[in-house]
């Protein structure tokens, strides 16, 4: 029955399973030589013999039986890939997949006679079957709940983040030609290729995780991947307050400003909570807009119920068919929206998202990488220069002081929390210099001997500038919210 995901065998090849049965095919087979079974089927997938009840075992004994299995896993792998028939696996039916692993497991154990336990046995076989129909050592890291982020650093080195602390796994890939088949599964299942001449991509997995993969020679010491897991279900204002990373007083202001329509960036550096935020901040627009969200990799999940979503795609390998966060922005406004929301902001589609938020589209919301929101509006203006656009720099300030109402600033701190570090409203032109007044902010007292930031959320005591706005939108916000708290 399983002929189909097994390999014509070549004459001769070398193989790990033994002459007797090495050449497998849908014929029952009498077992290894050693297990005289029934000659059906079923007798390749016949139970390992009950493993010797575990005696304990000095820890030399444990690593070096840890050690053995290593080995014997890199065996079973190139049997596996040996004799099956790669090609044909897509159609197989997971309990096919996992019986013929199975039998081709238990007949490379029996021919080597090593006796494993049950728990170690079904941790084989899962890890084979990974190796064979998923990421290999990648998916058990993307099985778990707890980790974020995914760096692999050539095939030895694969860190994990977890509660916004980077750690080694104890996780790795044969060698790179391994790491580079895994790769290669990825992008080949997005229609994508990476090798020498095109030696990075991006792709988003099929559970929606962001992938990025650099290959040698440019990574220099084996392939870089970075994956950023896909969050099922996302952070909401309520957690984002309960987990600290901002107070209540901020969150019925950010609720008035998504509410009345400010145009709002979300600021931060890479992995600081940038959109988590901003679909966090979704959730006050109403249910009756309109909402287009363009994306490099969709990531955002809106509740609302009328919501377009669009990703961009770079193009394929003759060089053709890239569609743009811009072509889809230019697009997008075509398309009746109430708000238009950008992922992330980072490059020539600036230009149009300003037009959008100073022409009709207000509400509108995106994210870019900038450590201040000071540094944020630099940033912006950065990328309108080099979108080409020849205009002197007080037209673009003013048209980036007029479309743009609010940065809030994501920050990771190093104890690894993330926050929202400050809240600044953007109130116009002074001369040359665009105006800002921070409403908000985290404000930092000390370190905790536990390596914890110890601090505190506060207003500045300025009144909004948008206070009025607030009032005629129905947010008539209690003036205790912008009272500042004095630190302890
Ligand atoms: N306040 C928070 N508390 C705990 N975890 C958070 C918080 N904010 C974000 N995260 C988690 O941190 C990870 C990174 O968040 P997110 O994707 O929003 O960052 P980002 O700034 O958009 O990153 P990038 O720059 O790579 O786009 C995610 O796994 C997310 O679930
Ligand atoms: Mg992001």
């Amino acid at each position: 029955m399983f002929s189909k995901y097994k390999k014509a065998a070549p004459p001769q090849k070398p193989t790990l399973v033994p002459a007797s049965n090495g050449a497998r095919d849908t014929q029952p087979k009498p077992a290894a030589p050693a297990a005289p079974a029934p000659a059906a089927p079923k007798a390749m997938r016949k139970p390992m013999a009950p493993a010797k009840p575990g005696v304990p075992v000095a820890a030399d004994k444990n690593r070096k039986r840890k050690e053995r299995l290593g080995e014997i896993k890199l065996e079973l792998h190139r049997a596996l890939l040996d004799n099956l028939n790669l090609a044909a696996l897509d159609s197989a039916s997971e309990q096919d997949l996992r019986m013929e692993i199975n039998s081709i497991a238990t007949e490379v154990l029996q021919e080597k006679g090593i006796v494993l336990n049950r728990e170690e046995r079904s941790q084989l076989n899962q890890e084979l079957y990974d190796e064979v129909k998923g990421l290999g050592p990648l998916e058990s890291l993307l099985k778990d709940d707890t980790i974020a982020d995914i760096l692999v650093n050539g095939p030895q080195q694969i860190f994990i983040e977890r509660n916004g602390k980077l750690e080694l796994s104890d996780v790795t890939f044969k060698d790179e030609r391994h790491l580079l088949r895994i790769i290669d599964k990825i992008v080949s299942a997005v229609g994508r290729r990476v090798d020498e001449s095109n030696p990075y991509v991006d792709a988003r997995l099929q559970d929606g995780s962001r992938f990025n993969a650099m290959v040698p020679p440019i990574a220099v010491d084996g392939s870089l991947v970075s994956i950023r897991k896909f969050k099922k279900d996302k952070l909401g204002i309520d957690e984002l307050v309960k987990f600290g990373a901002f107070s209540e007083e901020m969150a019925a202001y950010l609720q008035a400003a998504v509410a009345c329509r400010l145009n709002v960036i979300v600021s931060g550096g890479t992995g600081s909570g940038k959109t988590t935020t901003l679909n966090a901040l979704s959730s006050f627009i109403d249910n009756s807009e309109r909402i287009l969200t363009i994306e490099d990799t969709a990531e955002l999940q809106l509740q609302q119920t009328h919501v377009g979503r669009m990703e961009s795609r770079p193009a394929n390998v003759e060089g053709k068919g890239a569609v743009s966060q811009r072509d889809c922005l230019r697009n997008a406004l075509r398309m009746r929206p109430d708000r238009i929301i950008v992922g992330e902001t980072r490059g020539e589609e600036v230009i149009d998202m300003l037009q959008a938020m100073n022409t009709g589209h207000d509400g509108s919301m995106t994210t870019i990488h900038a450590n201040s929101a000071r540094d944020g509006v630099s940033r912006l203006e950065n990328m309108v220069a080099m979108a080409g656009i020849e205009m002197p720099l007080k037209a673009v300030r003013s048209q980036i002081a007029s479309a743009v109402h609010l940065i809030v600033q994501a920050s990771r701190l190093q104890d690894g929390s993330r926050r929202m570090v400050s809240i600044t409203e953007v109130t116009g032109m002074e001369g040359e210099v665009i105006s800002m007044q921070e409403v908000f902010r985290f404000q930092r007292v000390g370190l905790a001997p536990d390596g914890k930031i110890i601090g505190h959320y506060t207003a500045t005591g300025v009144r909004s500038h948008y206070s009025e706005r607030f009032k005629q939108w129905g947010y008539d916000l209690p003036p205790q919210i912008f009272e500042p708290i004095a630190a302890e």
